[in-house]
């Protein structure tokens, strides 16, 4: 009784945020949709919202459902709307015919893939992509990933990943922008932009979406699909800024995440899909569910079956089934049983539709799939790109005694780690269709910009991964055999300078690839140690997805370069800092921690009633760990210096319509040219809720020659400092703020304000 209630409750249309109405279409391209819609069965409206994996390629758990004959024959009597994974203008082109020659009414199909940090040619992670601080960057790898996958027959990305994570033991660090909702949305309108330029229908343009829906990156000990317990306020200010952006931004889909917040599965939560992102954010694109998100409703114990699995995700608004047999099998029974409006369906199709007809499918389904577009895909002009935002990602940690840049002649450099010539690793874990080991390696860079490549050796040391490297295995760190190490010592006695390449082969992150030790792994400290024993001159290029704990590293060796995973052109990309052909700006958008145990760990956390030492322990520390990270967030070192001075605030007092100037000086003092990210950071002292002991609130990289100086302007509005508070609604509170202007988020010059 109690549940025929509340259906009944659901079924009112008052009670439904984000349906949107029917009959009154608006624009041309609603009359489209609705006149397309007015023909369709109930089964074909089903059909749409059901996508499927190719079966020879996939991203997630093995399909349980149809067999790849089976999948033919649905496609074909129009049950699938959608597929992922099936890639190049052939196989799209072969799949697309079976939809619109044998269907009734002919609809195409939306292909989708992994479409992460490039298609062929392979840009940085969009971690390190977003330690460039530069949208810009973040918009060309997206926009140049759309251009080859939109030549090779897709049509949608699963891309960007805009989850804010604060947890490096969490795998998919790599994937996003890092701990920050404000650069995270900057990042994420950015990559829309990229992936969709402001015509869908364009050749050059695909599809985004923004996952995962939401705050996945929130999984508790950071361990992947792990259960996430936040509250609405950490929910409101910190996970959903980016996804807001990106829905500002045009996005045209968002996908569920795999988690529960508050026990409750995303692709079944109503107030994420239809109060928020429907409702009040009026997204009129369509959600796809994670892998089998539906099904796993199940898993999570908050459905019994299948059956119910369905009608909680399309009640909440989980408008396409991603490889979970649900929509199909059971939609019509829970239609025809009075269990689901049918307006619901109706309302999933007509999302997917526009979609569809926006990006042109109706006009020629097979626009994407041409033959002839190969040439556009991984091109000399693509590359280069690759080598300009690979260079912007590197954060140059450490550089003591100006070690960095080196020298390309007069100076004998060794060459050692096996990630050193590694032409496969670079291109990261999310690598869609990159040939397998073909991105420049460290070694290669490094001859290629020296003048004589006999002042340069190579020493492997320890193999680090003894078996082939997959995305659906885990990998096996050689454990058990340190042969390489003395040879790798002979040559660094021998040599001017050591530059030792370190971390993480790409697939020790990305999806299933939590780990508790985050640290060196392998012979690596044991290389290292042993190298800096006989040569005090090291450079580590650090080549990871996540931050690592590196203590040791960051106390003795006195260079490190953070690289990352920095996709086809990485080697080129990092030789052009190690000698200096390119000046590094590159900032971490995530925080390094000291210990594993410290994690989570970042800059935005509140104060705590205990925050300062009282010489007794009751105050909030470790005992054994200082609560500062090694490197914090929003730090990165530069071959000059930057010297900020003259901070003014146009005013002491703004009230709620006004705007505050904050103005700062900024001088490179040192000898060469180079960038700066100018960094704006806001602390609101009293709120109604416990307020961060810092916000990012605006950022600028600006290029000084040496010896110059410039004023950087930034403004800021109640708007900006608004945030979901007690009285659960997003609004600025008055009162007293400190902010800080600098070059991290731990140093900058201070200044105050009121808001009245
Ligand atoms: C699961 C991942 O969580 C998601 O990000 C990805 O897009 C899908 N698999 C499809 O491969």
């Amino acid at each position: 009784m109690l549940k025929k209630l509340i259906v009944t409750a659901l079924f009112s249309p008052l009670v439904f945020h984000g349906v949107q109405a029917q009959n009154q279409p608006k624009t041309e391209m609603d009359m489209k949709v609705e006149a397309l819609l007015s023909k369709m069965t109930l089964e074909e409206k089903i059909g749409q919202l059901n996508q499927y994996t190719a079966r020879w390629e996939m991203t997630g758990p093995a399909p349980t459902g149809s067999s790849e004959q089976e999948l033919l024959e649905e496609i074909k009597s129009g049950q699938v709307g959608s597929m992922l994974n099936v890639t190049g203008a052939e196989a799209t082109l072969k799949a697309q015919k079976l939809a619109v020659e044998n269907t009734r009414l002919g609809i195409p199909l939306i292909f989708g893939y992994d479409v992460i940090h490039g298609y062929k040619t392979i840009f940085p992670i969009p971690l390190a992509t977003a330690s460039s601080w530069d949208p810009s960057a973040a918009e060309l790898s997206a926009h140049i990933a759309a251009v080859e996958a939109a030549a090779s027959g897709l049509h949608w990305t699963f891309a960007p990943m805009v989850d804010i994570s604060r947890d490096a033991r969490w795998g998919r660090v790599m994937e996003g922008a890092g701990e920050d909702p404000y650069l995270g949305a900057k990042m994420a309108a950015a990559q829309v932009r990229g992936f969709q330029g402001d015509d869908l229908s364009a050749d050059n343009t695909i599809a985004a979406c923004a996952k995962h829906f939401a705050a996945y990156g929130f999984a508790e000990a950071g361990r992947d699909y792990n259960t996430v317990e936040i509250s609405e306020y950490t929910l409101q200010n910190m996970v959903l800024p980016p996804f807001k952006a990106a829905v500002e931004a045009g996005v045209a889909t968002l996908m569920n995440s795999f988690n529960v917040i508050g026990g409750l599965p995303s692709t079944a939560n109503p107030h994420l899909l239809r109060d928020i992102l429907k409702g009040e954010w009026d997204f009129d694109g369509f959600v796809v569910s994670d892998w089998n998100s539906i099904g796993e409703i199940k898993n999570h114990g908050v459905a019994p079956d299948l059956k119910e699995a369905a009608r909680l995700a399309i009640i909440a608004g989980s408008d396409m089934d991603m490889e979970g047999y649900s929509y199909v099998p059971f939609l019509k029974e829970l239609v025809d049983e009075g269990l689901v409006d049918e307006a619901l369906i109706d309302d999933a199709a007509r999302r997917v539709l526009r979609i569809k007809f926006e990006l042109g499918l109706f006009d020629d389904p097979y626009k994407y799939s041409k033959l002839d577009e190969q040439g556009l895909v991984l091109n000399e002009e693509h590359l280069q790109a690759a080598r300009e935002v690979a260079r912007k990602s590197i954060v140059l940690l450490k550089n003591e005694n100006n070690l960095l840049p080196l020298k390309k002649e007069g100076q004998k450099i060794a060459v050692i780690g096996d990630l050193a010539d590694d032409k496969d690793s670079p291109i990261g874990s999310w690598r869609a269709q990159a040939i397998a080991g073909s991105a420049v390696s460290l070694l290669e860079g490094i001859e290629n910009a020296v003048a004589d490549q006999n002042a340069v050796a190579f020493e492997r040391g320890p193999v680090y991964v003894s078996n082939e490297p997959e995305f659906t295995k885990h990998l096996q760190i050689n454990q058990t055999d340190p042969t390489g190490i003395d040879q790798a010592v002979e040559l660094a006695q021998k040599m001017d300078v050591v530059v030792l390449a370190l971390g993480e082969n790409c697939f020790q992150s990305g999806e299933g690839r939590s780990q508790t030790d985050i640290g060196l792994k392998g012979y690596q400290q044991q290389l290292l140690e042993a190298v800096y024993e006989v040569n005090k001159n090291v450079v580590v290029v650090l080549m990871n997805g996540r931050p690592l704990v590196i203590d040791w590293m960051a106390e003795k060796v006195p260079a490190i370069v953070e690289a990352w995973h920095l996709g086809s052109e990485a080697g080129n990309a990092i030789a052009d800092v190690l000698f200096g052909d390119y000046n590094p700006a590159g900032k971490l958008t995530v925080s390094f921690p000291r210990s594993v145990g410290q994690c989570p760990i970042y800059y935005n956390h509140f104060s705590t009633a205990r925050a300062d030492d009282t010489g007794t322990v009751f105050w909030s520390h470790y005992t054994d760990e200082s609560n500062d990270p090694l490197f914090p967030f929003g730090y990165g070192l530069s071959y000059t210096t930057f010297e900020y001075s003259n901070l003014k605030l146009s005013a002491s007092e703004i009230s709620a319509d006004q705007t505050l100037k904050v103005r700062v000086e900024v001088k490179n003092t040192g000898t060469v040219d180079g960038e700066e990210v100018v960094q704006l950071y806001v602390h609101d002292l009293y709120g109604s809720i416990a307020r961060p002991v810092k916000e990012l609130k605006g950022f600028e990289k600006i290029f000084l020659k040496a010896g110059e100086s410039k004023t950087v302007e930034f403004e800021l509005t109640a708007d900006d400092l608004a945030f979901f508070g007690a009285d659960r609604s997003w609004k600025a509170e008055p009162g007293d703020f400190n902010l800080w202007v600098g070059t991290n988020s731990q140093m900058g010059l201070k200044g105050a304000f009121k808001l009245k």
